[in-house]
């Protein structure tokens, strides 16, 4: 019991680890928190510094949640509910970093990486269709939200482990929740599309 709490710390603190505040901060000297959509996101930095850093904090974003879950998994000998709950923690600690003033991001590219471990093909098949309504829309805001609600279903309906179905229908909520300002803009159509060559809602 005690090292599936430990894991939840530990995933609570590397979460905390703001890649886009840090990669942003040291290719630009700016504070992605102040640019753009005001998000420490990969969709964000892409915005404020380019396609290229945007990826590569996305990368480092969903790394961190599998560094999270093979601590936790290490730790407690394959516990599945220590495993769900830190997926829960590290995410926490993308969205609230303790390090940086709890103003963190909005926690989808920690969570494709937990869900790519917890539960493999409903997230590559939500993947897909998320990525195919970005290509559609360019609202990656709006991907997010389909991807990151369309998991809890599919794992519902393969009959996966119960901490697994919990732990990703708490991530929808925390994503709903993360996203509040991005589906009021979304709903009044203002929302920023990627790739915007205008550059106005870019
Ligand atoms: O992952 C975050 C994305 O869904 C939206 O980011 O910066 O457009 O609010 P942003």
């Amino acid at each position: 019991f005690w090292m599936g709490c430990l894991s939840v710390v530990i995933a609570y603190i590397i979460g905390s680890i703001s890649t886009s505040t840090l990669v942003v901060r040291l290719v630009s000297g700016r504070d992605i928190r102040e640019e753009g959509s005001g998000n420490a996101g990969a969709t964000n930095t892409m915005r404020a510094i380019g396609t290229k850093w945007g990826v590569v904090v996305l990368l480092a974003d969903a790394l961190k949640g599998m560094i999270a879950l093979w601590i936790a998994l290490a730790l407690t000998r394959g516990s599945v509910i220590a495993a769900a709950v830190s997926a829960i923690a590290v995410v926490v600690g993308h969205n609230w970093p303790i390090f940086f003033g709890f103003r963190g991001g909005k926690g989808i590219a920690t969570t494709i990486g937990v869900l790519l471990w917890l539960a493999p093909i409903p997230t590559v098949i939500a993947g897909v269709i998320c990525l195919i309504a970005i290509a559609l829309t360019r609202y990656v805001s709006l991907g997010s939200l389909i991807l990151t609600v369309l998991v809890p279903i599919i794992v519902a309906v393969w009959f996966m482990h119960t901490a697994v179905l919990v732990a990703s229908i708490v991530l929808a909520l925390l994503s709903i929740y993360r996203h509040r300002s991005n589906i009021a803009r979304l709903v009044r159509g203002q929302e920023r599309r990627i790739f915007d060559k205008s550059g106005e809602s870019l």
